[in-house]
C-alpha cells in the first residue's frame, strides 16, 4: 500500500516538476529574475512545495523560500541530471528528525533545456507527511481489525469450548467417580445436543446402577435376617434339651419336630434364593416346548385341591381354551403354584377361589382370583419385592419365605408376559397374568 501510494505521489510530482519546468524555462534563459521568482512563488504555493532554479552547475540562482541563493546543491537529484544526462529525477528521503518524529520529502528534479543542451535544472521539494499519515492512520486501522476479530475468535472459541470441552471434562469426571464407586453422581445435563443426550444417559445409567446397589444391599441383608430366624429359634430348642436333664422326653420330642420344621423352612428359604440368583443370571436360558397351558394349570389345581378342602374351600376351576403354548413349562409350573398357593393360603375357610383361563388372540391370559384376606392399598406397590410379606407371622407360620411373587414375576418377565394385582383388604385379591402363547 505505501508503495503504491509513493509510486503515485511520484508520478504527480514529476508531472508538477515538468509542468514547471516548461512554464520557467524562457523566463530563465531570459535571465528574467523578478518574473521567474513571482512565477515560483505562485507555484510553490500552488503545490505547497518548496521551489528553487539552479543553473547547469548546480547553483541555486531562484529560491521560492528566498533562503538558498548562492548555494551549491551537491544531491544526488541534481547531478543524475548534470552527470548522468537524465531528463528528470527523483528521491524520497527522512530529515531532520524533529521531536524524535521522521520528516519525510521527496525530491524532484527536471531539466531545462535549449537547442545547445542543458541550461538548468528546476527542483521541487515537498513534504512526505501526508503519505505517510495515510499510511499511519491505516496501519492503525488494520491493527484495530486485527485486535477485533482475535478478540471476536477467542470469545467464540471460550463459547465452543464450554458447549463442546466442558460437558466433556465433567462426564469424564463423573464416570471417573462412578468407576470407583460413587453410584450417587449425576451430572448437569449441558451442551451440544448429543453431549446432552450423552448425559442424560450417564444419569439414568447411574441413577439405575444406584438403585441395584441400594436393593441388593437390602436384599442381603433380608436373606442374612431370613436364615439367622430359623436358626436362633433352632439354637434355643437344642440349647433347651441340651442343659435340661430332666426334660419331659414328650416335650423333646415336641421340641426336635420344631427344629425338624426350622430345617424345613431354611431349606425352602435356600431353595428359592437360589431359584432367584438363577433368574438374575441374564444368560438364562428358557428351556422352551410345545405343551397345552391349560393341562398345566389344570394339574396343579388338582394338587392344590387337597389343600383348599381341608380348609374347605371352593376352588373353581374354569378352562376356557387350553392354550398350547411354546414356552418354559417348568417355570410356568411354578408361577401357577405360587399364586394358587397364595389364594389357599390368604384366604379364610369357606373362601371361594377362582382359576380362569383364556385366550385373548395370540395371549394366554390367566386369573387367580380369591375373596381372602386381600392386600392394603399401601402394599400393592411392594409385594413383588424380595422378603416382602404383609403380615410377616402370619406367613411365616404358613411356611412362606416372601419371595414367591418375586419368582413369579421374574419369570414372567422372561416370557415376555405381564402381571396385575387387584386387591382390597378383607375383600379379596386377583392376580392376572398374561402371557404369549409363542416365543417373540
Ligand atoms: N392372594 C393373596 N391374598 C392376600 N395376600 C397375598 C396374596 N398373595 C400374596 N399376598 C401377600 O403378598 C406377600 C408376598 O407373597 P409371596 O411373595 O408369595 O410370599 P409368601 O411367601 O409370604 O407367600 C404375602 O406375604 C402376602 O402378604
Ligand atoms: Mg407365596
Amino acid at each position: 500500500m505505501g508503495n503504491y501510494q509513493l509510486a503515485q505521489r511520484m508520478r504527480n510530482d514529476k508531472y508538477s516538476v515538468e509542468k514547471l519546468a516548461v512554464n520557467v524555462t524562457q523566463l530563465f534563459l531570459n535571465a528574467d529574475m523578478p518574473q521567474l521568482n513571482t512565477t515560483l512563488e505562485r507555484f510553490g504555493g500552488e503545490y505547497n512545495a518548496r521551489l528553487m532554479v539552479l543553473d547547469k552547475y548546480g547553483k541555486v540562482q531562484v529560491d521560492s523560500y528566498g533562503k538558498a541563493e548562492g548555494q551549491r546543491l551537491n544531491i544526488k537529484e541534481v547531478s543524475d541530471i548534470i552527470n548522468a544526462g537524465e531528463a528528470s529525477s527523483y528521491g524520497a528521503y527522512s530529515v531532520n528528525p524533529i521531536n524524535n518524529k521522521d520528516n519525510y520529502i521527496n525530491i524532484c528534479t527536471a531539466n531545462l533545456v535549449n537547442n545547445q543542451g542543458l541550461q538548468g535544472i528546476v527542483l521541487f521539494t515537498s513534504s512526505l507527511e501526508d503519505v505517510i499519515s495515510n499510511l499511519n492512520k491505516l496501519q492503525a486501522s488494520i491493527l484495530k481489525f486485527f485486535w477485533i476479530s482475535a478478540l471476536v475468535s477467542m470469545i467464540f472459541a471460550l463459547f465452543f469450548s464450554s458447549i463442546i470441552t466442558r460437558p466433556i471434562s465433567t462426564l469424564t469426571h463423573g464416570i471417573e467417580k462412578m468407576g470407583k464407586g460413587d453410584f450417587s453422581v449425576r451430572v448437569a445435563e449441558r451442551g451440544s445436543k448429543e453431549i446432552k443426550n450423552l448425559s442424560a444417559t450417564f444419569n439414568i445409567m447411574s441413577e439405575k446402577l444406584e438403585n441395584l446397589e441400594s436393593s441388593r444391599n437390602q436384599f442381603i441383608s433380608n436373606a442374612s435376617h431370613e436364615l439367622k430366624t430359623p436358626l436362633a429359634t433352632m439354637k434355643i430348642l437344642l440349647e433347651s434339651i441340651i442343659y435340661q436333664d430332666d426334660m419331659d422326653p414328650e416335650i423333646a420330642k415336641e421340641f426336635l419336630n420344631d427344629i425338624n420344621k426350622e430345617i424345613d423352612r431354611l431349606n425352602f428359604v435356600v431353595k428359592d434364593l437360589l431359584t432367584l440368583v438363577s433368574l438374575d443370571n441374564k444368560a438364562i436360558n428358557l428351556d422352551r416346548s410345545k405343551f397345552s397351558f391349560g393341562k398345566l394349570v389344570q394339574s396343579i389345581c388338582k394338587k392344590m385341591a387337597l389343600l383348599s378342602e381341608q380348609k374347605n374351600q371352593n376352588l373353581i376351576v374354569d378352562i376356557d381354551d387350553e392354550c398350547e403354548m411354546y414356552a418354559d413349562s417348568s417355570k410356568l409350573q411354578q408361577v401357577v403354584y405360587n399364586l394358587v398357593d397364595n389364594a389357599v393360603k390368604y384366604t379364610g375357610e369357606n373362601g371361594t377361589i377362582n382359576v380362569n383361563l383364556r385366550k385373548t388372540g395370540r395371549i394366554a391370559v390367566l386369573s387367580v382370583k380369591d375373596n381372602g384376606t386381600g392386600i392394603p392399598q399401601e402394599d400393592l406397590k411392594n409385594i413383588f419385592d424380595r422378603f416382602y410379606r404383609v403380615d410377616k407371622a402370619r406367613s411365616r407360620e404358613s411356611g412362606g419365605t416372601g419371595l414367591g411373587l418375586s419368582i413369579v414375576y421374574q419369570m414372567i418377565m422372561l416370557h415376555g408376559g405381564k402381571i396385575y394385582v387387584n386387591s382390597e383388604a378383607n375383600k379379596g385379591t386377583e392376580f392376572v397374568v398374561e402371557l404369549p402363547l409363542a416365543a417373540k
